[in-house]
């Protein structure tokens, strides 16, 4: 069995070289994983876009959560399935496969893994949930992960897809957000200039797609139903 060391060394470098302060540091990862944290990188509209993805579940459904999210989420996402449903949570790095366990602990519906969002090797689910996944990953594993997301949907499912968007052109948060991804999230501002179905490629043919948009532009849900 590998140990937590050996296993970090096999992280994707994009992880381990841009944000391996926020989710490979253990004392600063149990400090941000706070909701109040999280509403505030947020700009405020966490609970907004959390609701957006809650409205896609139905009690007892079988979810698959791409990656570990800060805050409540997936308690959030546990409690609208019920018991009678079904939570799977991956992620590639060990410490927050752990942190997020220690957080789904009380709810047998929750199993938590570490998994790899652009090779996922799972069975098919009802909703597919990717929460600011894309923006964190270089371009080539956006396409990837999109795929794959897309592939694990099962008949009557849908993938739905949380994050960053291009702001309205006067938005008065766009230049400290050009700023903050200049500095800290490198793969954030390609998300301005490509749309999610694009990255799904011929594979998001099967699917009926529905955008909205929130907070100026800033943020976008996007949902993808098998048809
Ligand atoms: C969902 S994203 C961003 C979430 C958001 N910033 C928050 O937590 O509020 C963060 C997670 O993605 C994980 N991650 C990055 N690349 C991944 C991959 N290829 N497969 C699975 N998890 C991945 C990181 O380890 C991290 O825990």
């Amino acid at each position: 069995m590998l140990d937590v060391t050996s296993a970090e060394a096999l992280l994707p470098s994009y992880l381990r070289d841009v944000y391996s302060w926020a989710y490979l540091t253990p004392w600063l990862a149990g400090w941000l994983d706070r909701q109040v944290v999280v509403q505030t990188i947020l700009w405020g509209n966490a609970q907004r876009l959390i609701g957006d993805v809650l409205d896609e579940i139905e009690p007892g459904d079988r979810v698959f959560q791409a990656a570990a999210v800060y805050g409540d989420f997936s308690r959030q996402v546990a409690a609208k399935i019920g018991r009678r449903g079904q939570l799977e949570v991956r992620d590639i790095a060990p410490l927050q496969v752990s942190l997020t366990r220690r957080k789904l602990s009380d709810l047998p519906q929750a199993h938590v893994a570490r998994g790899d969002a652009a090779d996922p090797q799972e069975e098919s689910a009802d909703v597919v949930v990717c929460f600011f996944l894309l923006h964190e990953v270089p371009d080539a594993v956006k396409l990837q992960v999109t795929r794959a997301m897309l592939e694990l949907v099962a008949p009557g499912g849908r993938a739905v897809f949380v994050d960053y968007h291009r702001p309205h052109r006067f938005h008065p948060l766009k230049p400290l957000m050009r700023r903050i991804f200049a500095w800290l999230e490198p793969f954030a501002t390609s998300m301005w200039r490509h749309e999610i179905k694009d990255l799904a490629g011929p594979r998001g043919g099967g699917f009926r797609w529905r955008k909205r948009t929130r907070f100026g532009s800033m943020y976008q849900v996007v949902v993808a139903e098998r048809i």
